[in-house]
């Protein structure tokens, strides 16, 4: 894998060096180009000390035109990364403008570009990056972040460059995996069900595991549509996320997202809702004789099982969840047939094993077969593992169904 880096002038360039230091983990080569903006955050030797490659910053370098011209520095590479990326290098590339090595790199290459916008949440906000972002997009530049937090100036915002991490799985993600073309419909986290303006009937899902399944499958090239219930999970780069309250918003969202060619139903959708919301906070009866309101349950649609009775969009793949506190397997086996889903992956929720709103998951993945259900037990691992897991047999699964 080769990466050409163009590091511009922010502060963020400090996460740069971090991530040449990762891409240099995953065995890339890193060739980096540093702008004048951007040799004012971090020096050249840092930047060639840990690419172990030489920094190109000059266009009209004679001994680098004859070495490696700007035409071949930006054509001899898999990827261009622009980490980070100003407001005024993305307004250049936006606009076909090529004033120094970096920006005539940009407009020489015919490779993918990646860029990872960082600056003040206003300069972000303007009316002409934003029109900028909508040109590049529409040339098929791809973006990861800016994320949203603490911002150099101490204000709080959308503007921070995205974290190394997030940056390394979009260039993964950009460069191909076997999930490429295929398309992912993931539901993760609670659904909140309106008692009145101010309450709900909600669960203990966090979220954490639907989220990372929609991370690792676009880390492995998939097009991810993650339909979220209220989460303090951030949403993961990459991926398309809507986000929804009650069940039958999130029934609406994964309908919109058809046709997709795997859908993973995590979610803890609440089975029940109120009947009927009322418009007006219930007000606790200040008689001593008031009665306490009696709230009436209807069930809420089913995703799962609906998505997996499509008749002309079903999914190839229909995976859902069992959460458990008992017979774990047993009843999971059992929600196969009554869901209509392809693979259940079943887990204990018992409060001794901590998987609600915990980091690790134990669990089961059984599988619909011609006879019984195949069962298969996975060992414990953090629900990013499990994520990742799940991620390539997906990919085994649809690439040898091709
Ligand atoms: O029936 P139960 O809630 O145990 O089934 C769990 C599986 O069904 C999970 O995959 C969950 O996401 C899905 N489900 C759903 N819609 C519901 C209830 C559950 O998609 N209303």
């Amino acid at each position: 894998m080769r990466v050409l880096l163009i590091i511009s002038g922010g502060i963020a360039a400090y996460k740069s060096l971090e991530l040449i230091r990762g891409l240099r983990r995953h065995g890339a080569q890193v060739r980096p180009i540093l702008t004048k903006g951007g040799a004012q955050f971090v020096t050249p030797l840092s930047v060639s000390a840990l690419a172990q490659e030489k920094v190109y910053d000059d266009l009209f370098s004679l001994t680098d035109e004859s070495e490696i011209g700007h035409i071949r520095l930006a054509r001899e590479t898999d990827l261009v990364v622009v980490a980070p990326a100003t407001a005024d290098i993305l307004a250049k590339m936006a606009n076909g403008i090529a004033d120094d090595l970096a920006t005539t790199a940009l407009l020489a290459t015919d490779r993918p570009i990646l860029v990872a916008p960082a600056m003040n949440s206003r300069m972000w906000a303007q009316a002409s990056t934003m029109r900028n972002m909508e040109l590049l997009k529409a040339n098929g530049v791809m973006t990861v972040g800016p994320a949203h937090g603490e911002l150099a100036e101490g204000e709080i915002g959308i503007g921070r460059m995205a974290e190394p991490a997030d940056i390394l799985a979009a260039i993964e993600a950009a460069l191909g995996g076997p999930l490429i073309g295929v398309r992912a419909l993931v539901t993760s986290g609670p659904t909140h069900e309106p008692i009145d303006p101010v309450r709900y009937i909600a669960n203990r899902s966090s979220g954490k595991q639907g989220h990372a399944i929609a991370g690792a499958c676009a880390r492995l090239g998939a097009a991810v549509t993650l339909v979220s219930g209220p989460s303090n999970e951030a949403d993961p780069p990459g991926v398309e996320t809507v986000h929804v309250e009650t069940a039958r918003d999130m029934l609406d969202a994964c309908l919109q997202a058809l046709p997709v060619d795997v859908a993973i139903c995590a979610a803890a959708v609440s089975d029940w809702r109120p009947a009927e919301a009322e418009t007006q906070k219930i007000k606790k009866g200040r008689r001593t004789n008031a009665t306490s309101p009696n709230l009436e349950l209807v069930e809420n649609p089913d995703i799962l099982a609906t998505l997996g009775a499509r008749e002309n969009d079903r999914p190839r793949l229909v995976i859902g969840f069992a959460a458990e506190t008992d017979d774990v397997v047993a009843y999971a086996a059992a929600k196969l047939a009554s869901k209509g889903c392809d693979w259940i992956l079943a887990n204990d929720v018992s409060p001794h094993t901590g998987t609600f709103g915990g980091d690790d998951n134990k669990v089961h993945l059984i599988s619909r077969t011609a006879d019984a259900p195949r069962i298969e037990e996975w060992p414990e691992a953090s629900k990013v593992e499990v994520a990742a897991r799940l991620a390539e047999r997906i990919a085994e699964t649809l690439g040898s169904a091709a």
